[in-house]
């Protein structure tokens, strides 16, 4: 008896063409290279251009991913776009990208879960596939963060960066074990008490303005910290897997210092960790795709590897996903 799974066919991205390294903040902000460097790693991040849109990102993202998987929009059944920062109110960035593509069978909407909105969009893919309702979904994580960053807040605006990233998941009959390709597990959590840790001051049913990014940096930092190894954990116990058994840990790039302690805790050794967040900052949904295609790109993802992803943000909403490239 075989057992449908939703494997990962294709993966690409793509990231604005205008970098700003951290000295720029320098100009501006009480703030260094040095300490952003020391206290989360990042290096550099890009920034869209002014008429550059979340949508324009995420076509290009999914043009790769697509070029990648040797398939075109006319294969796909479906469109999901994470993203916390979508051109308009509506209609969704989803369907904008749809029509970017030319597609125009199938659906598309958009999935709001911040930093784990590529988690959650991975995991309603693969229900999705699970369930007969598509085959084949285009999964985007799309983010122009720099819209919504408040640049006299140091202690915010130089975390953060814009890009895009997709994959194009699609069903496939494996034999039905923890060595099957595809999604083997999934762990999705929130806990909306912790809602005003981490926001944005704005919306259109409060202020009526986009509003800007607000963060109590060190009660995110704990909450990241002991939320993200359970998470990851959970979801390789549930595919009857450990630690050990893990290829990749593709973490959320939101600060190295997390990333590197949750895999202290899950004692996986940081050669076998994805690590991107030097060059792209917090790119919020958009952060696991990118490190994916970039891992990829890069040669150190092979077919047949254990890779976990696992992201917590805004909600706060966390979880982990477990596939098989
Ligand atoms: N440059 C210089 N000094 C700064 C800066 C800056 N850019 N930002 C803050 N500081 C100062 C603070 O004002 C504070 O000064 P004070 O002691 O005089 O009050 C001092 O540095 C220490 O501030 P802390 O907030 O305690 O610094 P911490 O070591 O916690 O680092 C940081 C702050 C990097 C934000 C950290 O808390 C963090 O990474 N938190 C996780 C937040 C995160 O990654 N959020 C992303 C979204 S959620 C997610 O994706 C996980």
């Amino acid at each position: 008896m075989t057992k449908t799974r939703a494997v990962v066919r294709g993966v690409g991205h793509y990231l604005p063409a205008r970098v700003v390294p951290n000295s720029d903040f320098e100009k501006t902000l009480d703030t260094s290279d040095e300490w952003i460097r020391a206290r989360t790693g990042i290096e550099r991040r890009h920034f869209a251009a002014e008429d550059e849109n979340t949508s324009d990102l995420a076509l290009r993202a999914a043009e790769a991913a697509l070029a990648d998987a040797g398939l075109t929009a006319a294969d796909i059944d479906g469109i999901v776009v994470a993203t916390s920062t979508p051109d308009l109110t509506f209609p969704s960035t989803a369907t904008k990208v749809q029509a970017a593509l030319n597609m125009t069978g199938g659906f598309a909407y958009d999935l709001q879960a911040v930093c784990a909105g590529f988690v959650y969009a991975l995991a309603n893919a693969h229900a999705m596939i699970l369930s007969g309702i598509a085959q084949r979904v285009l999964v985007i994580g799309a983010e122009t963060f720099s819209r919504i960053l408040d640049m006299e807040d140091r202690a915010t605006c130089v975390l953060f960066g814009d890009g895009a990233g997709a994959v194009v998941v699609e069903a496939d009959a494996q034999p039905g074990g923890a060595d099957d390709r595809g999604i083997l597990s999934v762990d999705l959590n929130s806990d909306g008490r912790y809602r005003n840790i981490l926001y944005v001051d704005g919306g259109v049913s409060t202020t009526g303005t986009a509003g800007y990014l607000r963060m109590e940096g060190r009660e995110v930092f704990r909450h990241a910290v002991e939320k993200l190894a359970h998470t990851a954990e959970t979801a390789l116990e549930r595919a009857g897997l450990s630690g050990d058994d893990v290829d990749w840990i593709v973490p959320h790039q939101a600060n190295l210092r997390i990333i590197k302690s949750t895999a202290a805790r899950m004692g996986v050794p940081m050669e076998r960790v994805v690590v991107t967040v030097q060059d792209h900052g917090n790119t919020s949904a958009a952060s696991i795709p990118l490190a994916l295609s970039v891992a990829k790109a890069e040669g150190k993802i092979k077919p047949g590897d254990l890779i976990v992803t696992e992201a917590i943000g805004g909600g706060l909403a966390w979880g982990a996903v477990v596939l098989r490239w």
